[in-house]
């Protein structure tokens, strides 16, 4: 039977490593198939992209002008190098103390359907912007003050009347103020959605390049769609499910949806299941950022969690080896773009752009 040893030593240089082929899942074609890259970024009907409004979104996102003493903007705490987060274990208030959460990445919230923010406090991407915009502790800057500076700006006027033409025929009509507060939330939502995340190793084997990731992170994913149950919460390309878990994390005070929806046990210490790209180099995970590095986090699931009431029954212990540890490592480590985020400066495409 000396066919059959030839055979299989063959086999095992073609895939690098003696024996990786005969241990991946059996399920593995299939899982990867639920992490294909979307065709295209997917708008709202009511607020349909258009590159003015994105241009203007992009503009009021990096102006300090959104703040009562224009020191800050969005992009002091959404960094775009920094994978739109701060770094930081939480926010940075206006007195310098500590905000009451981690400040979350904005990478690839045009597929998240559900409501935003960690505790679910604002319906949409739209309703985010005057939270932090009007927030005494953050940029402090009420609505109607907003939407009076921009208008008093001859720059911002035009190019509100331009992102927003007048849709009515009838031109004898007012086409009443040119900069509203809906069409700022408008503006901002429609910029936010191009932050995507580009394609990283992770993608070019989901794409069926085989060399593009290590067999420990092959392993890693196998266990993160199997036997960890990571897939539960964080399955497919964008890596979130856009819902409210305990994971059995948060202690104290804050119970996290639970605050709004006080009569169900699920949602009590529940907060929004983050996405996993562009992690690396990060040293503060979780709503309240307790945790300073992956393993960690890591290791937080294998133990399970706080056991209580709350926890989502898709926590348990998981008893994992070191080894198992690391290739869950490894495979997260394949969510880092090859290449540097750049939408902040690209050129913004006529139609709705792909990812
Ligand atoms: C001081 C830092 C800071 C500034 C400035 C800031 N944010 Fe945030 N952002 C945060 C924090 C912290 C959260 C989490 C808040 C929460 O969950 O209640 C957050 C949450 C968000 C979310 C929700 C993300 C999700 O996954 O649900 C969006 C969208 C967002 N911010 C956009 C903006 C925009 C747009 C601006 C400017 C108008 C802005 N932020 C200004 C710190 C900041
Ligand atoms: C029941 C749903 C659920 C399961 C299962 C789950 N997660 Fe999570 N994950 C969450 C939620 C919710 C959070 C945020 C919790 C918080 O901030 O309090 C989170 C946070 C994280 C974070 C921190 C991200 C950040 O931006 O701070 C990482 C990393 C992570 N999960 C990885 C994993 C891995 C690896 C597994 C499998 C071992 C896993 N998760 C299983 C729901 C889940």
């Amino acid at each position: 039977m000396a066919w059959k040893v030839g055979a299989a030593v063959s086999a095992a240089l073609a895939v690098g490593i003696a024996g990786s082929a005969a241990q991946q899942a059996p399920q593995r074609a299939a899982w990867r198939a639920e992490y294909r890259a979307p065709e295209s970024i997917p708008f709202p009907e009511s607020n349909p992209y258009s590159r003015p409004k994105a241009e203007l979104g992009r503009r009021l996102f990096f102006d300090p002008v959104l703040s009562g003493d224009r020191t800050r903007s969005c992009a002091s705490c959404h960094q775009p190098d920094l994978a739109w987060a701060d770094g930081r274990r939480r926010a940075l208030g206006r007195s310098g103390d500590d905000m009451e959460f981690h400040t979350p990445s904005l990478l690839n919230l045009a597929w998240q359907e559900g409501r935003f923010g960690w505790d679910g406090k604002f319906r949409d991407l739209e309703a985010v912007a005057f939270g932090p915009i009007s927030a005494p502790g953050n940029m402090n800057l009420g609505a109607e003050e907003a939407v009076r500076r921009l208008a008093a700006d001859p720059a911002y006027a035009a190019a509100f009347a331009g992102a927003f033409p007048n849709a009515s025929p009838d031109a004898s009509l007012d086409p009443g103020p040119a900069v509203t507060r809906e069409r700022i939330e408008a503006a901002l939502a429609t910029f936010e959605r191009l932050i995507v995340s580009t394609p990283a190793p992770f993608d070019r084997w989901i794409a069926g390049d085989e060399r593009a990731v290590p067999e420990a992170a092959k392993r890693g994913f196998d266990l993160f769609n199997g036997r960890a149950n990571c897939a539960a919460c964080h399955g497919g390309w964008s890596f979130s499910d856009g819902s409210f878990h305990d994971i059995g994390v948060g202690r104290g005070e804050d119970i996290g949806r639970g605050r709004f929806v006080p009569k169900s046990e699920a949602l009590r210490y529940a907060f929004k299941t983050p996405g996993l790209r562009e992690m690396r180099g990060r040293t503060h995970f979780m709503h309240d950022g307790s945790l300073d590095s992956l393993a960690a986090v890591i290791d937080l699931y294998d133990r399970g969690g706080i056991d209580r009431p709350s926890r989502s029954r898709e926590i348990r212990p998981l008893n994992l080896t070191a080894a198992e540890k690391a290739d869950l490592l490894a495979f997260l480590d394949t969510l880092n773009a090859d290449a540097a985020l750049s939408v902040a400066a690209a050129d913004l495409p006529d139609g709705p752009p792909k990812p």
